[in-house]
């Protein structure tokens, strides 16, 4: 099994180049099946989640092609309706396509979904919503039976608590429903954003209404469309976080800093100076940085998927800081590796209490998730001495040419078998 060496804790300087977004690239894909029409898909992450999908899409007889850096859907002759445990095991995403095969077939069996092992993540909200739109559904030995016997059909429904899949699963759907649906209390992460404007791209009508509104008119035909998928915000973050820790000078380009606030707004809060350019952003590490108390929520809040790397800064703040996971209940899994390298982060229920003033020591280190391996990773960076990290699989399921990029700024970094 493949494992990463790191060698801490030299400085970093140069640019980081962030690819494109895997949790926006999922969604878009998925909503792929709702057409005939070729889809030309550019910046999509070259990392595992996405092979994963494209295999999912091309087991459902999807004709799928790399063409010059773009790829090629043809789903003219898509026909199967059966989504497998075994490509839906890894990635939760999967789920994502019941709503596109419902609004093609009427009638759909999806495997429940795996992903990373971060709380227990249910799928209610997704099909709840589904059956408003006229589905009916049982589940039987891990499976979803839905169908859909007089098609979909628009409605309105307001999501019982923000949800970011089931706000795509729906809006991809109700896309191709008869009639309209209005959807309340959704999602507005960007990647939703992202999904949006491909649908509208494609000829879908879909409009904002309010903030977390939305307004759909199903449509029967769409066009052939090239889209081009926006940048990865937690790639972006990880690096930026990655500077704060040690103490270097990054610029980390291809992204739209303004939907990096809130993560900006904490960096700089902590000590780190952060300067915003049209499409980059750099950033110069400080030696002191301030402790401060974060909590996890729905964009435009922190992200969940960058909680586990801010609390590695953290550990090296002046002072105890304290992180509220407010959207899984499960999601700290690197504390007790960090604290094998010396952190005093100790967990009551969804907070952390992390102490100040870290040096932290080498180790072997396991990974258990994705955002989690990357904080590990993070972590050894700004150790000095050799850290190894195991289960780097993990990793490898949405950061692009990780190890490449961080060589390019001169980081000790190699990947062994
Ligand atoms: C979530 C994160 C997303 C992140 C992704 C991967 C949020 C709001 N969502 O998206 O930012 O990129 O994980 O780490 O930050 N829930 C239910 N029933 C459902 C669906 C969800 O109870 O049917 C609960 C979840 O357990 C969770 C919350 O709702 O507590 C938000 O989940 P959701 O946004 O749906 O999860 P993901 O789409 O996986």
């Amino acid at each position: 099994m493949q494992k990463l060496e790191v060698f801490g804790s030299n400085k970093l300087k140069g640019t980081i180049d962030i690819s494109g977004s895997k949790n926006a690239s999922l969604p878009i894909l998925a909503a792929s099946l709702l057409t005939n029409k070729k889809i030309f898909l550019r910046n999509l992450p070259k990392v595992k989640d996405i092979e994963t999908m494209i295999d999912l899409l091309r087991s459902l007889g999807s004709k799928i092609k790399f063409k010059n850096k773009e790829l090629v859907i043809d789903n003219s002759k898509q026909n199967k309706k059966f989504a497998s445990y075994n490509l839906m095991k890894t990635m939760r995403a999967g789920i994502l396509v019941l709503g596109p095969l419902l609004a093609k077939f009427r009638v759909a069996k999806v495997s429940l979904p795996g992903g990373c092992a971060i709380g227990t993540r249910p799928v209610d909200i997704h099909l709840n919503s589904l059956s408003k739109l006229g589905v009916k559904y049982k589940i039987f030995q891990g499976y979803v039976h839905a169908c859909a016997p007089r098609g979909l059909i628009g409605s309105k429904i307001r999501f019982s608590k923000i949800s970011v899949g089931a706000t795509e699963n729906l809006i991809i759907a109700a896309s191709f429903a008869k009639g309209t649906t209005i959807l309340n209390n959704c999602a507005i992460e960007p990647e939703i954003k992202d999904l949006v404007d491909f649908l509208v791209k494609l000829g879908c009508d879909i409009t904002w209404t309010a903030k977390r509104s939305i307004k759909i008119v199903g449509v029967e035909e769409v066009n052939e469309t090239t889209y081009s998928i926006m940048f990865d915000r937690i790639e972006a973050g990880t690096y930026l976080i990655a500077a704060a820790i040690t103490e270097s000078n990054l610029k980390i380009r291809n992204l739209s800093p303004s939907i990096l606030k809130t993560e900006i707004d904490i960096l700089r809060k902590i000590g780190a100076r952060v300067i915003v350019k049209k499409n980059e952003i750099q950033i110069l590490g400080n030696k002191n940085i301030k402790s401060t108390n974060i909590k996890t929520a729905p964009y435009p809040g922190f992200p969940t998927d960058l909680q586990a790397q801010i609390m590695v800064l953290l550990c090296k703040a002046n002072n105890r800081s304290y992180i509220k996971e407010d959207i899984f209940e499960n999601r700290f899994m690197h504390v007790s590796e960090l604290n094998r390298m010396g952190a005093q982060i100790s967990i009551n229920g969804n907070k952390a209490s992390i102490s100040g003033n870290i040096k932290f020591a080498p180790a072997e280190l396991m990974a258990t998730d994705l955002r989690a391996s990357v904080s590990l990773i993070l972590a050894a960076l700004s150790t000095k001495g050799k850290s190894v990290i195991n289960r780097i699989y993990h990793l490898d399921r949405g950061y692009e040419d990780l190890e490449k990029k961080l060589k390019k700024v001169g980081a000790k970094i190699r990947r062994v078998n």
